[in-house]
């Protein structure tokens, strides 16, 4: 009975004094394990008998459970220590600043493009697509152009192949693509943003490759007046509800008549700065009403139908949206340019 007494505080006291696991373990060996010593006691069971083998097994058995208890309870205390300084080890400082993700920004071209996009789409335009590498009977002869016209002067093609083909110098052939392909019985509304490209050496205001916005509608009865309210919005849209617009004659071979659509100066109020070159007006597009010969190639009855048409450059838009003064800038890849542009629109 001593001894139990003596064995159970001699383990209490070194369960007290262990501050790991694994020392923990290596006394649960020492003294529970098969060859500890509280098994030798269980072995002297069988040496007695009577009312003392009853109290010897009792006090035993209590011995036993009370030290198992132990161990399962510094077992537990241990293994809930070791998480708590895990979790704490593991912990982030949310106050800690974070590192600045650098973000990408959409091509400034990308982005105007898509406004005027989204203008005409909410009026019930299509977006259309067309080739790049174009055939001279859409770039020209349809559109009312036909070979040795001067008018094919103005635009200095890059021919590819036997003067048929050609790298598109406008965006114009897509409306009498869109025509054909609509079979002459149906009205038309489509915007097609895209690429061309014209033989220019290039300097702050010419580019050999730019982007037009071109738009057509054919119905019934339309006027000149559609075009204008037409011309309106989208001029709001871009540049605020005080943008006035107005036309002045022009001349091209597809429409007639022919118009210069302006907007009013937004950087002097329409007072004359350098911008609108003191005339308190920029020209924005080129438009007019289609001409009966483009309707008719185009497989549209002219007596029936009538359509307006502009053309927007896109790059001149944004260059007067966003105050750029060089139009090679879009074409340099400069990423601080774009992140440029990012910041300017946030501002
Ligand atoms: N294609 C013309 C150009 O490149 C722009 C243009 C003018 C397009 C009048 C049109 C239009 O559709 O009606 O200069």
């Amino acid at each position: 009975m001593q001894d139990m007494q003596s064995l159970k505080e001699e383990v209490l006291q070194k369960l007290a004094e262990a501050k790991t696991l694994k020392e923990v373990n290596e006394l649960k060996v020492l003294y529970m394990s098969k060859k500890g010593p509280v098994n030798s006691l269980n072995m002297m069971l069988k040496d007695l008998e009577g009312e003392e083998k009853k109290n010897f097994g009792k006090n035993l058995n209590e011995l036993k459970v009370c030290l198992e208890e132990n161990f399962k309870e510094k077992i537990t205390k241990l293994e809930q220590e070791e998480i708590d300084k895990k979790l704490k080890a593991e912990s982030i400082d949310i106050t800690l600043p974070a590192t600045k993700i650098k973000h990408g920004a959409p091509n400034i071209l990308e982005k105007i493009i898509e406004e005027v996009e989204s203008v005409f789409m909410s009026m019930g335009y299509d977006v259309v697509d067309g080739p790049e590498i174009e055939e001279d009977h859409y770039n020209f002869e349809l559109l009312n152009i036909p070979k040795g016209h001067p008018a094919r002067d103005a635009q200095d093609t890059f021919y590819v192949k036997d003067e048929d083909y050609l790298l598109r110098s406008q965006t114009s052939p897509v409306q009498a693509r869109v025509m054909l392909s609509s079979g002459g019985d149906k009205p038309i509304r489509m915007i097609c943003p895209g690429k061309t490209y014209r033989r220019d050496a290039d300097d702050a205001t010419h580019s050999h490759q730019f982007m037009q916005i071109e738009g057509l509608l054919v119905d019934k009865n339309v006027s000149l007046s559609d075009l204008k309210g037409t011309f309106d919005v989208i001029a709001k849209h871009l540049f605020g509800e005080d943008c006035e617009t107005r036309f002045r004659p022009s001349y091209y071979q597809f429409t007639e008549p022919s118009v210069e659509t302006d907007i009013s100066c937004f950087a002097c109020k329409g007072k004359g700065c350098s911008l609108c070159k003191n005339t308190g007006w920029i020209t924005v597009s080129g438009a007019g009403i289609v001409h009966p010969n483009v309707l008719r190639n185009c497989g549209y009855d002219p007596e029936v139908w009538t359509g307006f048409a502009f053309g927007f450059g896109a790059e001149r838009l944004a260059m007067l949206k966003y105050g750029i003064n060089d139009i090679r800038t879009f074409y340099q890849t400069d990423l601080r340019e774009v992140e440029n542009f990012d910041r300017r629109e946030e501002e």
